[in-house]
C-alpha cells in the first residue's frame, strides 16, 4: 500500500508512522509521499531527512476549499495513492474529496471521540474537568471527526496537568496507536465496511 500523509505542523505523528515502517522491512505500508497546506513546517524537515518526497499545496494559493481539494487530489492520483493518513492536518476537506476517499482515509484525533471533537479537543478535556480523556484513529467521513473508530487508548489526566503535561501524555498515545492502526488497514486486517462499520477481519 502507497501511503500519503497529509500534515500542517511539526509532524510528530508523521514520524512515528515513519519509524515504524522503516522499522520492519515486511510492512505492508511504504510511505510515499508527504504533503502540507503549510510551507516552512518541521514535518517537512522529518519527510526529507527520511528520504520522502515532499511537497506544500499552499492552501493560501487557491480561491476556495474546492480548489485546493482538487490540487490534493491530483497530486494523490499522479502518485497512485492507496491510503492517505492525516497527521495534525489542519484543514477542513470537501465532502466530494473525503468521498473519493471513503475507507481509505484515517485521521488521528486527540481525545476518546465522540468527545472534545474540534480543534481544540486537550484544552476542551482540561476545561471539562474529566479524569480519563484519550486519542482516536478513525476512518474520515464529511462530517469532521465523526467517522468509524478503528482504535482508542486512554489517558489520564492527572493533578496538576497543564496543556503542555497533557499534551506529552497524548502525544506518547497517539505514537502508539496510530502506527498500529496504519498497519492493520495497510494489511488489510481492518476495512470500513459497506455498512459503515470497522471491520477486524484478524484479532488484533
Ligand atoms: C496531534 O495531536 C493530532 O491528534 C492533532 O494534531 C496534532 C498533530 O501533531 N490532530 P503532530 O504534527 O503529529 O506532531
Amino acid at each position: 500500500r502507497d501511503v500519503a500523509v497529509l500534515i500542517s505542523g511539526s509532524g510528530s505523528n508523521l514520524q512515528a508512522l515513519i519509524d515504524a515502517v522503516a522499522a520492519d522491512p515486511d510492512h505492508p505500508a511504504r510511505i510515499r509521499l508527504v504533503i502540507s497546506n503549510k510551507p516552512g513546517v518541521y514535518g517537512l524537515e522529518r519527510a526529507a531527512a527520511a528520504g520522502i518526497e515532499a511537497v506544500v499545496i499552499d492552501h493560501k494559493a487557491f480561491p476556495d476549499r474546492a480548489a485546493f481539494d482538487a490540487a490534493l487530489q491530483a497530486e494523490l492520483e499522479a502518485r497512485g495513492i492507496d491510503l492517505v493518513c492525516l497527521a495534525g492536518f489542519m484543514r477542513i476537506l470537501t465532502a466530494p474529496f473525503v468521498e473519493a476517499w471513503t475507507g481509505r482515509m484515517l485521521n488521528i484525533h486527540p481525545s476518546i471521540l465522540p468527545a472534545f471533537k474540534g480543534a481544540r479537543a486537550i484544552d476542551d478535556a482540561l476545561a471539562a474537568g474529566v479524569r480519563i480523556t484519550g486519542v482516536s484513529v478513525h476512518y474520515v467521513v464529511p462530517e469532521m471527526d465523526a467517522g468509524p473508530i478503528v482504535v482508542q487508548a486512554a489517558v489520564p489526566v492527572l493533578p496538576g496537568d497543564d496543556h503542555d503535561a497533557l499534551a506529552k501524555r497524548i502525544h506518547a498515545a497517539e505514537h502508539r496507536i496510530y502506527p498500529a492502526a496504519l498497519r492493520w488497514v495497510a494489511a488489510g486486517d481492518v476495512r470500513l465496511a459497506e455498512s459503515g462499520r470497522v471491520e477486524h477481519l484478524t484479532d488484533p
